[in-house]
């Protein structure tokens, strides 16, 4: 229902857009007499207003029980549009009883005439609000008065009377109509562009209700000296990751020129334990660019968090830098360069790490295999599993112990279908589901960036899992195929699975920052060129505002997702609780999320603990998304980034 009501209304006042500059084009002649091809152009024009306006009233009704963020901001322009143009449509241009010739009266007189222009532009206002936002509204309103204005004169004047009706008249309007589209279309890219270079410290703020003290950060402390306080020592692991191109060839037999970390992708999996001092050497040899490493999901110290122009500079080609980390969280997690990652990551930069516990045994009989799900953009959209287009058979005798740990290495949510085996959906973001039920089968809408584990004991006969296109077929002799995808599972409900357990702050305590995000969808530009771009509170990086914290502080978010899209947010080195969904409180096991998958229409509240000083990104993992805009940061107060983003500098994280 939202999405219908959503892209309706979008269509709607897209196509009003035409509809009403035409209306008003044809007010502006002077007046027609009854009967003519004016006026009954005229006729049809406002009835098309009409029509549209009462549908996206009600589109906008149908959106109430989403709640008022989504209902509200609609009505308020649209319903004072409809008002106008079902006036102006009824006293002026529909036939009265007795007034056979009514529509002629429209656009006769200077009062009909400015009638007509409201109405037009109550439209056009209303437009520009859904579609680009409440400065454009404000913009298209003033424009359309000034443009009535000039009309008004216009059609007074003895020289345009004479002109009427000339080819030379209605090609140089047209003339003029395009050099002022074209005008307004350079000024709102000029307008988008991004400054060369800009600095996390010093933009705008917002408290969140909290107090704050010198948030300003000056003598602040930097980002580059929180590198954590257990950090010392000889690392109990070593690694050297290689950032270098490599042409893969997927089982398809299709080769993808690739980024890859040591000339594979996915990466290596970096396989530590829980306590485990990790010690990561990123090497760059991309030809012409920068890389970073950036441990997704890990709640690592600032200075290692690997965005490039926040906590570090990217690492140029023939450079490198030395990340340590204490591995405390066990889980599924990824890495990927924080360098241009909507190109880097799709490209093939990212690989999984996985934290298992400090006493799993060296070896096992069991099964514990990564699954990273990607889709290769290059090769007109293929989705792979590793490097698996197809198909996948794997060998595992019955009664083994099988682990799957899901990850989606793209921006838009997959769907993992697991058959075949009795399943419980072990951990999610890395942290265990409290008292998981056993599933007949599960399907999981795995959101961009999130990562699912999954457990079973392997039975008698093969065990499917499909992701959106390729699956893995695990049998005891390994030759097993998919078989016929028989009715699919149901769908988990992360809210509502496992049972509840205590958590260090809930759903009723006391907050100390409140921030609430509302993501829309808005036409026009980003940084010069023509975009789709999320906003957050009508706003795109780096305008929007900084969510200002103290250590210690319990935060409260709430994400309003008034799109069509789905946008996994990501907050960098916290975990966050998700304490509802569509105001209904979570009743399962504690949900613990670092990319909450935030679909359209819904609103999630969170909560985390502010413990970890540094200055974080909260963006979506769409990358396209982030790319656009979509980015915003949690910073401490007191804490300061030497380092810069933008055009002017080598830094682009997005
Ligand atoms: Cu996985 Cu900011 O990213
Ligand atoms: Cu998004």
């Amino acid at each position: 229902m939202f999405l219908w009501a959503h892209y309706t209304d979008m269509v709607i006042a897209l196509l009003a857009v035409p509809i009403a500059m035409a209306a008003g084009w044809v007010v502006m002649r002077p007046p027609a007499p009854a009967g003519t091809n004016g006026s009954r152009m005229w006729r049809l024009l406002s009835g098309l207003l009409l029509g549209g306006a009462t549908l996206r009233v009600v589109a906008a009704l149908l959106l109430l029980p989403n709640g008022w963020d989504f209902a509200g901001p609609r009505l308020v322009f649209v319903a004072p549009a409809l008002a106008v143009v079902a006036t102006v449509h009824a006293v002026w241009v529909r036939p009265m009883p007795g007034s056979p010739g009514g529509e002629w009266r429209a656009a006769r007189w200077l009062g009909d005439y400015w009638a007509a222009t409201v109405a037009v532009g109550a439209v056009l206002v209303a437009s520009a609000a859904q579609l680009a936002g409440t400065g454009a509204a404000a913009v298209t309103g003033v424009g359309v008065l000034g443009a009535a204005a000039v009309g008004s004169v216009w059609r007074r004047t003895r020289w345009s009377r004479r002109s009427a009706g000339r080819w030379w008249r209605t090609a140089a309007k047209g003339a003029l109509g395009a050099a002022v589209a074209a005008t307004v279309l350079a000024a709102m890219s000029t307008a988008s562009r991004l400054p060369a270079s800009n600095s996390m410290t010093g933009g705008p703020a917002n408290i969140g209700g909290g107090s704050m003290v010198g948030h300003r950060h000056h003598g602040g402390v930097s980002v580059t000296t929180l590198t954590g306080t257990d950090t010392d020592g000889v690392p109990a692991r070593r690694f050297t990751l290689t950032a270098q191109p490599a042409r893969i060839r997927l089982d398809s037999g299709q080769q993808v020129e690739a980024w890859t970390f040591n000339g594979v992708t996915p990466g290596p999996q970096l396989l530590v334990r829980q306590g485990d001092l990790v010690e990561v050497t990123l090497v760059n040899r991309l030809p012409g660019v920068g890389v970073t490493l950036h441990w997704h999901g890990v709640d690592v110290p600032n200075a290692m968090d690997g965005v490039a122009g926040v906590t570090q500079d990217a690492v140029p080609p023939g450079g490198r830098f030395v990340y340590r980390f204490r591995a405390t969280q066990v889980g599924t997690y990824w890495y990927h360069s924080h360098e241009m990652s909507s190109v880097q990551v799709r490209r093939g930069l990212f690989g999984a790490l996985v934290v298992l516990p400090a006493n799993a045994p060296e070896q096992s009989g069991d099964v514990d295999e990564t699954v990273l799900r990607h889709t290769w953009v290059d090769e007109d959209g293929v989705a792979t599993l590793g490097v698996t287009t197809g198909v996948r058979r794997r060998q595992a005798p019955a009664g083994q112990q099988v682990r799957l740990r899901l990850v989606n290495t793209d921006g838009n949510p997959a769907t993992f279908t697991l058959t075949g085996a009795p399943v419980r959906v072990v951990a999610i973001d890395g942290t265990d589901v409290h008292e998981p039920n056993l599933l007949k089968g599960v399907r999981i809408l795995v959101g961009g960036g999130a990562r699912y584990d999954l457990a079973f004991t392997m039975p008698d006969r093969p065990v499917v899992l499909r992701a959106d296109g390729p699956a893995i077929v695990y049998s005891s002799d390994g030759h097993a195929g998919p078989g016929h995808a028989g009715p699919a599972p149901a769908l988990l409900d992360p809210a509502r699975y496992g049972t509840p357990a205590a958590t260090p702050f809930g759903a009723a305590g006391h907050v100390d920052r409140r921030f609430t995000l509302r993501v829309d969808e808005r036409l026009g530009f980003y940084d010069g060129r023509p975009a789709v771009r999320y906003t957050f509170n009508n706003r795109s990086f780096p305008d929007v505002p900084m969510l200002m914290v103290s250590p210690g502080d319990l935060v409260e978010v709430t994400y309003v997702n008034r799109s069509g899209q789905h946008h996994p947010m990501h907050l960098h080195g916290h975990h966050m609780l998700v304490l509802s969904r569509d105001g209904r409180p979570t009743s399962g096991s504690p949900w613990w999320v670092d990319t909450l998958d935030v679909g359209p229409g819904e609103t999630y509240r969170v909560a985390f603990l502010a413990d970890n000083p540094g200055i974080w990104m909260d963006h979506c993992h769409n990358l396209e998304h982030a790319a656009n805009g979509m980015i915003l940061h949690l910073s401490y107060s007191g804490i300061t980034t030497p380092f810069q983003t933008g055009r002017g500098t080598a830094n682009h994280p997005e």
